[in-house]
């Protein structure tokens, strides 16, 4: 039998992104540019992903030095380093196997960075307790997130299983429900009111899967991504009741938690929330809540790491878990090392500390900055509108596109808001993704791009899509 005859008919099933399509154009672009071909720009801007460092971001110094000096323990001696950088080092490879970043470690992570990960939730959570034994460090939360739903969802269930996901939903999480066999089953986000999560519409997503799957999950991102809403306390007590209720095991996907600005908005979790409404739902609802490296502050998306925390588990249950992940032996080291310095920073009086605020703080001014810069260009365009940000670090505008340019997407093939990111490659080199990735209302048309960038960067991104969306408006009205 040939590959193609054995492969997974689920994994046929898996929506392929539209990334591909454009980023296949983007490396043409790239490559007539480097032959030489004139263009109104001289380099592809790629602002597709959640990637800070593509988008100009520096990485923390302090999180570099005790990297650095981790892969070349002999850096421990250097006096150009901090004294409190060359100690995390020691420290850090004092909990590595022969005292190298290069050993296989515990499958569930260095117990050390574990523990730490523990006390960081506890801290968080206002005193909320966190146990080191309901951790497990991964390779990038969407990783965990994929081995908890193989572990949640039986392929062989009849009917199928399903995860009630959000629409617009972040994409991979939606392939990785597809992948497993089971069905997504869609809960439309309100983008009038701001993206907000309205319970009934939960309801109702739960009555149209009745005859088609059989429910099993929830999966929640807070803050939004790509809405850049951040759920009340409020909206997350009515979402615990619903899952409480209808017995829904709650994915909380949690990555965002440090990027919330909003004037009115802030970061509360769900344990945190599920345990403040006390019994029953705190000693029984299950949940598992998600935080990464890529997503937290350090914006370290290449080190692979991450973390999820498990909640009112069934420690029989928590062994599969723990059998699920000891197949990939255990998650790369330099990662679980940026973990614990994303969850144990420099503090006052530490040599690090005066460096590592000031950087953090330019960081979080200027991504402050940047979501009300891209709101106010973005809004001032006629044709494009995006609801107010107040976490995350993306911007989701609507486009509203004319009928003659759906049209012409329809003849050349594309999903309409696909043939717009496309026109916007090739005429001002900008890579920006299409809403129709993560889902939206039929008849609907947006537009995804990374804010967490430089300034600079920022701005050349509103640049190319201003002058590129005041030509379109006029060719196509
Ligand atoms: C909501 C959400 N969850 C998970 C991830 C994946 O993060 P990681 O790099 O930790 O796998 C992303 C990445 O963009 C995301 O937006």
């Amino acid at each position: 039998m040939s590959v193609l005859q054995a492969i997974n008919p689920n994994v046929r099933n898996m929506k392929p992104l539209e990334y591909s399509i454009l980023a296949r154009q983007a490396s043409r672009i790239n490559e007539e540019l480097r032959q030489g071909v004139k263009k109104p720009y001289q380099e592809v801007l790629d602002v597709y992903s959640g990637d800070p460092h593509k988008g100009g971001v520096k990485p923390l110094s302090y999180v570099r030095q005790v990297l650095a000096a981790c892969l070349y323990p002999q850096l421990v001696n250097s006096s150009k380093l901090p004294v409190d950088v060359k100690q995390t080092a020691q420290r850090l490879l004092g909990g590595c196997d022969g005292g190298s970043v290069g050993s296989y470690t515990a499958t569930m992570g260095i117990p050390e960075i574990v523990h730490k990960v523990s006390e960081f939730i506890t801290r968080r959570d206002a005193g909320v307790p966190s146990y080191p034994e309901n951790i497990c460090i991964s390779p990038g939360s969407q990783w965990s997130l994929s081995n908890i739903l193989h572990i949640l969802l039986n392929a062989e269930s009849s009917p199928r299983n399903g995860v009630l996901s959000p629409v617009p939903c972040h994409n991979t999480t939606p392939m990785s429900v597809t992948g497993l066999g089971a069905v997504v089953i869609p809960y439309y986000l309100s983008e009038e009111q701001g993206w907000e999560l309205q319970v009934g519409e939960l309801h109702r997503a739960l009555e149209s899967a009745k005859g088609v799957c059989k429910p099993v999950a929830l999966y929640i991102i807070n803050p939004g991504n790509p809405t850049g809403h951040v759920q009340s306390r409020k909206s997350m007590q009515e979402v615990i009741r619903f899952v409480s209720e209808k017995k829904l095991f709650l994915l909380a996907d949690e990555v965002y938690q440090e990027y919330v600005f909003g004037e009115k908005s802030e970061f509360v979790s769900y344990k945190r929330v599920l345990s403040e409404m006390g019994p029953p739902f705190s000693d029984t609802v299950e949940l598992a809540s998600f935080h990464s490296v890529s997503k937290g502050l350090p914006g370290e998306c290449g080190l692979r790491c991450g973390y999820v925390e498990l909640v009112n588990m069934d420690p029989t249950v928590m062994k599969y878990i723990f059998t699920r992940f000891s197949i990939d032996t255990c998650t790369p080291v330099l990662g679980q090392i940026a973990l614990d310095l994303m969850v144990d920073p420099p503090q006052p009086g530490d040599p690090s500390y005066p460096l590592y605020h000031m950087e953090k703080q330019n960081i979080s001014n200027t991504l402050i900055d940047n979501a009300k810069r891209a709101v106010e260009v973005v809004n001032s365009l006629p044709g494009l509108c995006c609801q107010p940000l107040e976490g995350g670090t993306f911007a989701f505008p609507r486009v509203y596109l004319p009928p003659s340019f759906i049209q012409k997407a329809k003849e050349v093939g594309l999903e309409p808001d696909t043939f717009y990111c496309s026109r916007l490659l090739e005429e001002a080199g900008l890579l920006i993704s299409p809403g129709f990735e993560y889902g939206q209302k039929e008849g609907t048309y947006h537009i995804r791009f990374c804010i967490m960038t430089s300034a600079e960067t920022l701005e050349e991104v509103l640049r190319r899509l201003t002058c590129f969306h005041t030509q379109f408006m006029k060719d196509f009205s």
